[in-house]
């Protein structure tokens, strides 16, 4: 019999999410709360708020729903899979106090420091003068972090005192994310990498690597972003440095996070660094990751909802993957991530050959694409290696940036690797 399915979010991750269920042969309806234009046309959509989760929860019960899974992070840290749980509903994500690992940076950072896992060292404060002369006392740079979620916004990586000072004053003094802690954290320099992995307790099913590029602009320049472009996999995270993140971080995490009675299930996304040759933590997140789950998903050769049940019943299971490389990138509104206009007309959609996730889209009244966020879309490509992806993956979205006003996206995701 086949079964229905709730995807929970409107962004490109849950578009990709849903575009990998609509292929499983055990999928019926797919469903999804709230969508967006390009979700809608291969999902039907429910217009129930993420945070809704008493609503969501009637939902799945009333369509019998066989399974919901979470995209985005906020529901999850408001304890939406303890409450779907207590009702009886299957749901892929991780408890409340698992989805600690994302929502509070002082949790993942203690738990490290317990069990020896290789990240950045740390201090956590709650008052501004023992974390400036902490500061002081340390080099030049230096990493600030809120202690909460801050929608990507609430790191600082400080190349001066001056500039941490700042970050410190705006944190703990002026209390720009809310009252809260801050993570002072040690400058970890090397290329970033993100290794998410389905997890079930101890047990952990590896999803294939990706590489997000967080700043807006060309060069790895300008504000950090949700994330401009993707692609997976990630020529200079060879096997032996996907083992070694295996067997030092992402296995050993697992495990501690049972043994210290908050076990993780759902998808456990590690923020790592290859910092002299060893991977380290950046971050965790307790979800699928924006937008690396849009080039890892279209990947997947094994069908993605059987791949979830035996993840969520501990089965044994081995994930397939498709060899092409699938690089993506972001097409954003001028302005993203600072203030930027709403309502701007798509065009050429109907022109690209390959898969777009929508990120931020509506219909407007007239039955058009509109864009409805600072990140609209993502145009991703499949090829034999990363030059060919890139090229092919510029040579789609020029098909909409070159009809539709109001736009911009990175022309170099993928091209300091794909030259090397
Ligand atoms: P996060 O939200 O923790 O992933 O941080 C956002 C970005 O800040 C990361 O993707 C890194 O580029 C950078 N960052 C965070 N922590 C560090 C660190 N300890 N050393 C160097 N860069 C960092
Ligand atoms: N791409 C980074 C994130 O999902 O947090």
């Amino acid at each position: 019999m086949k079964q229905n399915v709730l995807v929970i979010g409107s962004g490109g991750r849950e578009h990709a999410i849903v575009d990998a269920l609509k292929r499983s042969e055990s999928v019926g309806r797919v469903y999804c709360a709230p969508g967006n234009a390009g979700i809608n046309m291969q999902a039907t959509p429910v217009e129930i708020a993420v945070t809704d989760i008493d609503n969501l929860a009637r939902f799945a019960t009333d369509a019998s729903v066989a399974l919901t899974v979470v995209g985005p992070e906020v529901p999850l840290a408001n304890g939406i899979v303890d409450e779907f749980r207590k009702r009886g509903l299957r749901i892929f994500g991780p408890t409340k106090a698992a989805a600690q690992i994302e929502s509070s940076k002082a949790f993942a950072k203690e738990l490290m420091a317990r069990h020896n896992i290789p990240t950045a060292a740390s201090r956590t404060f709650e008052e501004f003068q023992p974390a400036l002369d902490y500061v002081l006392a340390g080099p030049e740079q230096i990493v600030i972090k809120y202690d909460g979620l801050a929608a990507g916004k609430g790191v600082v990586v400080a190349q001066n005192h001056t500039e941490a000072e700042a970050a410190l004053r705006n944190m703990l003094l002026d209390d720009e994310f809310g009252k809260g802690r801050v993570v002072v954290e040690e400058f970890l320099d090397g290329p970033e990498f993100s290794f998410m992995c389905l997890v079930n307790g101890a047990k952990v099913y590896p999803l294939a690597i990706a590489r997000d590029h967080k700043r807006a602009y060309d060069n790895d320049r300008g504000p950090n972003t949700g994330g401009m472009g993707a692609y997976s996999p990630v020529p200079f995270v060879t096997d032996e440095i996907r083992q070694a993140a295996l067997d030092t971080i992402l296995r050993p995490v697992a495990q501690a996070m049972v043994d210290e009675g908050t076990p993780f299930s759902g998808v456990l996304y590690g923020g790592l660094i290859l910092n002299n040759g060893m991977p380290k933590v950046i971050e965790f997140n307790a979800r699928f990751g924006d937008p690396e789950t849009e080039v890892v998903l279209p990947r997947m050769e094994s069908d993605f909802y059987n791949v979830l049940e035996a993840v969520i019943d501990g089965r044994d299971c081995e994930i397939r993957w498709k060899p092409e490389t699938r690089l993506g990138i972001v097409l954003a509104a001028d302005g993203y991530p600072g203030t930027y206009a709403k309502g701007l007309r798509i065009n050429g959609l109907d022109k690209v050959d390959d898969k777009v996730y929508h990120m931020g889209t509506r219909l407007d009244n007239d039955g058009n694409i509109v864009s409805a966020g600072g990140r609209v879309l993502m145009v991703t490509a499949g090829a034999d290696n990363l030059t060919q992806a890139r090229k092919q993956a510029l040579k789609e979205i020029h098909k909409i940036a070159d009809c539709s006003e109001g736009f911009f996206f990175r022309s170099d995701i993928g091209v300091k690797e794909s030259a090397e």
